[in-house]
């Protein structure tokens, strides 16, 4: 049976960008459904960033524990990993998370339901039920797809869940593999890589291009290329995975071409294809109402709205970069539209954070950027082997980088690589948020022993004045 329902909006998909949108729908006394065809949280609450965050974070107290501890004088016997018992762990923080979600979704009077979306009309969507009953959902005002991405699976790979694995997968593992090989050297290659080899994995990772983390500052990657190679990783550059073999042993081997007509092969016990994410654009009805879709990505203006004017798409379906924050931000911006205020995506820059070891975190323009837009930069690096508190945490790999107007001292970039560089990066984000100069960060008090120091002593060196390093 076919009833109606009618909302203000409608919002198709309760990731980070749909959940959020809604939450503020209902902050902003509008009426909301938020439609979800699996669990609320999408991506980054189920199996994205916060269940990685959680096994990264295990993982790295077991290294500091094994590995670490005798040379800060800490004798810890017997220290051994329960691989389960971190996941049950890490599925507890996930249901505490989404049941937040859901709490927060109904205490601003905004709906949820489960159910598979299809849109209809400008203004009507077509709700289909587990149970396969349909509803026909309007909404007055506008319609939020916040559908997010997919992984996508290879030729030659096509995921089996045991042994050719995506991040979903990775993400759940109950035992940790002898031997791993990761193909793609990016975000998540390079941080479930990295939880794996630290809880014991031979790791090989397979990137079809020349370097790690295509995009991220070179003097970064560097860092976290040389400690993946300290710690007994091996890196294939250049090589490009197009499949594999089943070995009568159970073995994997896989198969690389890595140039010039030349093939290469590593043996294993498990693959995880890690090589990027598709946006969710098709099967949603858009192309019925005159959108059009363009390789599963929506198109949008500043406003986030498509061509047709009661139709929004925020977050991973809506462009890059694919990250958790921008489209939370994006949530929150169309809510404010729909709700007749004024508001658009007028952001400087948007961080991104890589919790590899060490972490990476960047805002704004690298140098390599900055350079090829034709400004005249000046550039500020302070490494964390100078500061005290890198020391005490017994964690002194990486450096930070300042990029700025060499006429102007604006500060256009900020990277940082080394430990918390993730937490570190948001005064850079605010920095450039505020056109901050080098000045006014060099200029600030930092609080004295930290790992902030850091990022004010790059200004100033930047400037020819940072104290605890020779300047150029
Ligand atoms: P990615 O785009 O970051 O990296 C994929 C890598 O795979 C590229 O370097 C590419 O050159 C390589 N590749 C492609 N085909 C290959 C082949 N046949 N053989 C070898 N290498 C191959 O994609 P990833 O890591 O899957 O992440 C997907 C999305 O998730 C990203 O857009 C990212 O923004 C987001 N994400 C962000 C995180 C963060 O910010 N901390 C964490 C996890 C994901």
């Amino acid at each position: 049976m076919t009833t109606t329902t009618t909302y203000d909006a409608v919002v198709i998909g309760g990731g980070p960008g749909g959940y959020v949108c809604g939450i503020r729908l209902g902050q902003l006394k509008q009426t909301v459904l938020v439609i979800d065809k699996e669990e609320v949280g999408g991506v980054c609450l189920n199996w994205g960033c916060v269940p990685s965050k959680a096994l990264i974070s295990a993982s790295h107290s077991y290294e500091k524990f094994a590995k670490h501890g005798p040379t800060m004088g800490l004798f810890a016997d017997n220290v051994r990993v329960d691989t389960a018992k971190m996941q049950d762990w890490k599925d507890g923080i996930v249901k505490k998370l989404t049941g937040g979600v859901k709490a927060l979704l109904k205490g601003n009077g905004a709906e949820l339901v489960i159910g598979e979306a299809k849109v209809t009309g400008p203004k009507s969507v077509e709700l289909k039920l587990a149970d396969g009953s349909t509803k026909t959902i309007q909404a007055t005002k506008a319609i939020v797809i916040a559908t997010g991405a997919t992984t996508i699976e290879i030729p030659g790979f096509k995921f089996d869940g045991k042994q050719i694995i995506g991040a979903r997968e990775a993400v759940s593992l109950r035992a940790v593999p002898k031997r791993l090989v990761v193909i793609g050297g990016g975000v998540i290659g390079l941080e479930l890589g990295g939880v794996y080899q630290r809880l014991g994995a031979q790791l090989t990772i397979v990137e079809a291009t020349a370097t790690l983390l295509p995009g991220v500052e070179a003097e970064c990657t560097a860092v976290v290329q040389k400690r993946f190679i300290k710690d007994g990783a091996k890196i294939m550059l250049n090589a490009k995975a197009v499949g594999y073999d089943k070995n009568k042993d159970g073995s994997v081997t896989v198969k690389l071409d890595v140039g010039g007509g030349k093939t290469e092969t590593v043996e294993t016990d498990m693959v995880l294809v890690a090589v990027g994410m598709r946006p969710n654009g098709a099967n949603l009805g858009l192309e019925q109402v005159g959108l059009t879709v363009d390789r599963g990505f929506v198109p949008t203006d500043t406003f986030c709205r498509t061509k047709v004017p009661s139709i929004y798409a925020i977050g991973d379906v809506s462009g890059m970069p694919m990250l958790a924050h921008k489209a939370s931000k994006e949530g929150e911006v169309v809510a404010e539209i729909i709700a007749g205020h004024k508001a658009a995506k007028d952001w400087v820059a948007i961080p991104g954070a890589i919790f590899t070891e060490p972490e990476i975190a960047t805002v704004g323009l690298t140098e390599a950027q900055a350079k090829e837009k034709g400004i005249d930069v000046t550039i500020g690096r302070f490494p964390f082997a100078a500061l005290g508190r890198a020391m005490a945490v017994n964690e002194t790999d990486g450096l930070f980088k300042v990029v700025a107007d060499k006429k102007t001292h604006e500060v256009l970039g900020v990277h940082i690589v080394g430990p918390s560089a993730t937490d570190l990066i948001s005064e850079g984000a605010l920095a450039l948020e505020m056109h901050a100069f080098l000045e006014d960060i060099g200029l600030t008090i930092h609080p004295h022993p930290t790992l902030g120091e850091g990022l004010m002593e790059a200004s100033l060196n930047a400037l020819g004045q940072a104290i605890h390093v020779m300047n150029r």
